[in-house]
């Protein structure tokens, strides 16, 4: 199965097993906007938990907030989003489709990447156990042109998006001779800047003076509230605050599902710190946010950092968190070192003194700050990217979801062999034992097999079947989702098996905070 069959696989699971739905299907669906079924929301709400506990819980100079999705327009002139927050566009005049201009650069180069492996890989074939792929890379005329030419494009792209120098950038896909995949003409139009933000008006009045818009980052809201929370909390720098939130962006090469939505959520924490130790705080951010995306257990080298080539306005760091998606490496997290910018622009803009009194040196400054920005939505499709997983069984193949224990939607389902005898008022019981504390379903329907099945499709770690014997001597069989092993578990033991391997603790345990 080819990676693309893969995740076509992935996204029609989610929608058949209540993860994810097109928004107001019903209407054909709105173009980039999901919805979360009964399954989605709660692994969702489990992510949530993961990211708050391990910011808020586990950091004691690391407090939340929940600040309002409208804010005052002024907001986005001091952040430079009403300026700056823009995708260069570029159009096909044959097919009339619009494209991100430096996601076509950014295709092309990831395919010389492709062509390059391939070379490696044929080698490889060719000369068995003597090659040498070192070497190969070094001497190959073909691999070394490939990359020689690589190289001279992504120092022209970087430079041009530095410079936003658009007519370069237009030239860059010219010269690389990309085509539009509909007409397959190179017949393009000039490139133009496309603001991302969602406006909409405030109040009675269609007047200009009240446009608003919808927050494009969470981040705003804590920069604004910077001295309310500092103040209130009596927090001292270092401190953080973090916030999970909705944010919108009219993105216009929206795909690969929900990777790239024009509603989604942001988990986001600025790090606020003493001017000149913003360096060492955005590498101790690094780590602590890949250790955190490596507890989870889907293999350490399906992550890497990818720095970035253009930095935003506001940054003199930036960095990604790439996760090995079935298309590839991509971002899942940003972690920038946004200086002063914000809080300096926020200070001039409202007439306001944003500083903070630093009791250890006597001085009065503008805090520097370190972000850590995830967004929910792709987080979600990573983690189902990574558990997603077709099992060739002895007579048949199973589709099962290796979550880990703590993010799975339901803890537990609870079965009765049949739907007679006493065993339906006896699930019923041990579904009144731990729902309190857990998601825990009852399924009487279908053969105990088929019951299976539904739940590995969800990822539901145990399966608690009652049989004749239970009413014997209350003991039930418990499934184990990933080895699929049954072993006789006495019912005052349910709690305390579900609680032991769902709690996050050990995922806690894991990040040494
Ligand atoms: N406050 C900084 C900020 O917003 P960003 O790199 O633009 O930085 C941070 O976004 C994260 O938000 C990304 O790493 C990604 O996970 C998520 N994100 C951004 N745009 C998104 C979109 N259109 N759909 C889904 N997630 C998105």
């Amino acid at each position: 199965m080819t990676q693309e069959e893969l995740f076509k696989k992935l996204v029609a699971h989610c929608k058949e097993y209540g993860f994810v739905f097109p928004s107001s299907e019903i209407y054909d669906g709105l173009g980039a906007v999901y919805d979360y079924g009964q399954n989605g929301v709660e692994l969702k709400n489990n992510i949530k938990r993961y990211w708050w506990d391990s910011m808020v819980k586990l950091h004691e100079n690391i407090v939340g907030l929940d600040a309002a999705i409208f804010m005052h327009p002024k907001t986005w002139e001091a952040s430079g989003h009403l300026s700056a927050f823009n995708d260069p566009l570029i159009d096909n005049k044959d097919s009339k489709k619009r494209y991100r201009a430096d996601v076509l650069v950014e295709d092309w180069m990831a395919k010389q990447d492709e062509k390059i492996e391939k070379e490696v890989e044929k080698a490889r074939k060719r000369f068995g156990e003597k090659f040498d792929e070192a070497q190969y890379r070094a001497t190959s005329p073909r691999v070394l042109e490939t990359v020689k030419h690589r190289d001279e494009i992504h120092a022209r792209f970087t430079k041009a998006l530095n410079d936003n120098d658009l007519g370069e950038l237009r030239q860059i896909i010219i010269d690389c001779e990309i085509v539009c995949p509909i007409s397959g003409t190179r017949n393009w139009t000039e490139v133009r800047q496309f603001n991302l933000m969602f406006s909409t008006q405030m109040g009675s009045t269609a007047d200009a003076a009240n446009t608003i818009y919808l927050r494009p980052e969470t981040a705003q809201g804590i920069f604004v509230n910077f001295l309310n929370v500092q103040k209130t909390g009596r927090m001292k720098l270092p401190f953080g605050i973090a916030q999970i939130g909705k944010a919108f962006r009219n993105e216009i090469v929206a795909r690969q599902f929900i990777f790239r939505m024009r509603e989604f959520e942001q988990m986001e924490m600025q790090f606020f710190v003493r001017p000149g130790t913003e360096m060492e705080w955005w590498n101790t951010w690094k780590e602590r946010r890949m250790a955190w995306h490596r507890a989870l257990g889907f293999g350490d080298d399906n992550y890497q950092f990818h720095d970035h080539d253009k930095l935003a306005h506001y940054a003199n760091a930036a960095t990604d968190i790439e996760y090995k998606f079935p298309f590839g490496f991509k971002e899942v997290e940003g972690v920038h070192s946004r200086t002063d910018f914000d809080l300096g622009s926020h200070q001039k803009f409202s007439g306001k003194k944003i500083q903070y009194f630093d009791p250890e040196t006597g001085e009065s400054y503008v805090p520097y700050v370190v972000e850590t920005s995830i967004g929910l939505d792709r987080m979600f499709l990573q983690v189902m990217s990574a558990a997603y997983t077709e099992e060739q069984l002895e007579k048949d193949t199973r589709v099962v979801l290796r979550l880990p224990a703590c993010l799975a939607p339901v803890k537990a389902a609870v079965l009765p062999l049949v739907k007679k005898d006493g065993m339906p008022e006896k699930a019923q019981e041990i579904v009144d034992l731990l729902k309190y504390d857990f998601n825990i379903v009852y399924d009487e329907k279908d053969s105990v097999g088929k019951r299976y099945r539904r739940q590995d499709a969800i990822g539901t770690p145990f399966c608690i079947t009652v049989d004749g014997q239970t009413l014997e001597d209350n003991t039930v069989t418990v499934r184990h989702r990933d080895t699929m092993e049954q072993e006789r578990v006495a019912i005052d033991q349910l709690y305390h098996m579900v609680e032991e391997e769902c709690s996050y603790r050990k995922l806690y345990k894991k990040l040494h905070l």
